[in-house]
């Protein structure tokens, strides 16, 4: 490459700093560091938009492990790694050795002399942290049973685009303490948000991962509040947040929870409770009329493809900076 093309290819926010780094959860970067990945995705959509890709990541390989369905995840992942100039590969567990028993140590190892990156969905957060120690080539979690670093900084993003910052803001989740609850507050203590989580009590967030986000919290200037009363947590709202009542893996247990989350749907009732300007975000795929309205998440407030589009350009980030 000339020099010259060189330096076409340079774009300003982008340096060393989290290069071979793994990317698990929120919770392993600094306030700085997350900060740093979100002006990298405001720069790689402002230039993709406008016609000027980064193809930063040329010659590069990144191995999309998936046991778990996706449409976001999937689509983002590959698009992004296509518009900076690499390539991804998709490796359903159905078709790789894993998914006949080949040891992950074994898998990490191997991957990582042929590629330079590896983003997983799994189920065990156990095997991604495994995958991430044997690898030698960064590790993205594309969402485990307990977290999902890549969809909490595109909300990240999205609340910044909407509500111009994130300190001091009232982020109300309401649902199931799952992996989206679990990684809207690692993300939301270190985005200074003041984050509620409001779930039945037979469902609420694991109590090691609200302990971490209370110390992340407190560093950061947020708070972590739960609830288990919707119209309470609703009340002054900027953000109103919802997920499915059952995550890929629980359809055994839906009709159970279809009942125990009575009361939680996020509709025309709760809205009215939050800030009239809240916006509503949903990480997708929604069940209409179930934890959410259809009402309510075709309003103009809800803000939820715009969110998915957002998976796109923070991911790249992500790639551009730790690959
Ligand atoms: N929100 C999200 O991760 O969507 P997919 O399951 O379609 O990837
Ligand atoms: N909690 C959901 C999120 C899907 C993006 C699940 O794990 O299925």
């Amino acid at each position: 490459m000339k020099e010259a093309e060189k330096e076409e290819w340079k774009f300003t926010g982008l340096d060393d700093r989290l290069r071979g780094r793994d990317f698990l959860s929120l919770h392993d970067f600094t306030r700085a560091e997350i900060w740093y990945l979100l002006n990298l995705a405001k720069e790689l959509k402002a230039g993709q938009k406008a016609g000027n890709p980064y193809p930063v990541l040329a010659g590069k390989s990144l191995g999309m492990i998936f046991t778990k369905a996706s449409t976001r995840t999937r689509v983002s992942f590959e698009v992004g790694m296509y518009q900076l100039g690499g390539q991804a590969l998709f490796l359903s567990a159905a078709d790789i050795q894993l998914g006949r028993g080949e040891p992950i140590k074994d898998m990490a190892r191997v991957l990582s002399r042929y590629l330079d990156g590896i983003m997983i969905r799994t189920f065990a957060h156990s095997d991604v942290v495994e995958l991430a120690r044997y690898a030698s080539i960064p590790v993205i979690n594309g969402l485990t049973d307990l977290l999902h670093p890549c969809q909490v900084l595109a909300d990240l993003l999205t609340v910044i685009e909407h509500k111009g910052q994130t300190d001091g803001l009232q982020l109300t989740y309401i649902g199931d303490g799952n992996n989206m609850a679990h990684e809207l507050m690692l993300g939301g203590a270190k985005a200074g948000m003041r984050v509620v989580i409001c779930t039945p009590d037979a469902y609420r967030p694991d109590p090691e991962i609200v302990r971490l986000a209370m110390a992340d919290a407190r560093e950061n200037g947020g708070t972590i509040t739960l609830l288990s009363d919707p119209q309470r947590a609703a009340t002054g709202a900027d953000v109103l947040y919802t997920d499915v009542w059952a995550s890929m893996g629980q359809e055994g247990e839906a009709a159970v929870r279809a009942k125990a989350f009575q009361g939680f749907q996020l509709n025309r009732e709760l809205v009215g409770l939050a800030r009239p300007e809240a916006i509503i975000l949903h990480c997708l795929p929604a069940h209409r009329d179930e934890e959410i309205t259809a009402e309510v998440l075709e309003s103009p407030q809800a803000v939820v493809f715009d969110e998915a589009e957002n998976r796109l350009h923070v991911q790249k980030a992500i790639m551009a900076a730790v690959m």
